[in-house]
């Protein structure tokens, strides 16, 4: 397999990764939260907090008691951070990859947040019928587009009454298009910020008429 930027053969997005275990741990401050992080080889941003994550992470309101989804956790951050910001919400952690999951249980353990659950498998499939008051996604953009735009309107399929879906996106892996995309299925689209080559999105209203994805 050809490595990929992060210098990982493989990718991040599948259920059992094929690459030898190599955890590493990395340590940040993220919204004022001093973070201890086991990452892993075949996992989202092996060793390193990506500069994306950090910033929805840094970027996100959180409201008191919804029920956050954090979309395809990684080894968790975004969900962590949201748990540890706002501890009346419940936090549910989903990724289709079994070593992304695994992390994220157990960073979630180890940097005290509180309600929070990890659910293994495609969260079309294992999240279905469910539905949340914020999803917080940086999309798998290496997936390929039309993974990307499942996932966006799956999003809108599941957001509650007054939910919003928060996300970022690199400039330069089309940001500005994904955007204009999400005007399919949510009828208010707002660019929240702009900083060091990503763009964060607000999205709410989802169309009435949307089915699951
Ligand atoms: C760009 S990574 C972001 C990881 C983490 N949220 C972060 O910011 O560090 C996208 C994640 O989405 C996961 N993913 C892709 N398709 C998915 C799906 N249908 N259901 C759940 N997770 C999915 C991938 O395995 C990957 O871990």
């Amino acid at each position: 397999m050809t490595p990929d930027k992060n210098n990982q053969p493989g990718h991040y997005y599948v259920r059992e990764p094929a690459v030898r275990s190599q955890p590493r741990e990395l340590r940040a401050r993220l919204a004022g939260h001093d973070l201890v992080l086991t990452t892993d080889r075949g996992v989202f941003s092996h060793g390193k907090l990506d500069r994306g994550t950090k910033l929805l992470a840094e970027t996100v309101e959180i409201p008191a008691g919804a029920r956050v989804l954090d979309l395809g956790c990684g080894y968790g951050v975004l969900g962590i951070v949201a748990a540890l910001e706002e501890p009346t919400c419940c936090v549910t952690m989903t990724d289709v990859n079994s070593r992304a999951c695994s992390l994220a249980k157990r960073n979630a353990q180890a940097n005290g947040a509180g309600c929070i659950e990890v659910i293994n498998g495609d969260a079309r499939e294992v999240l279905a019928g469910r539905d949340f008051d914020l999803i917080l996604i940086n999309p798998p953009i290496r997936s390929g587009r039309e993974n990307v735009l499942r996932l966006f309107r799956w999003c809108a399929s599941t957001l509650a009454p007054g939910g919003e879906l928060w996300c970022v996106i690199q400039t330069n892996k089309g940001a500005r298009r994904y955007a204009r995309d999400l005007e399919q299925w949510f009828g208010f689209i707002e660019t929240v910020r702009i900083s060091g080559g990503y763009r964060i999105f607000r999205a709410r209203e989802p169309r009435q008429d949307e089915q699951p994805g």
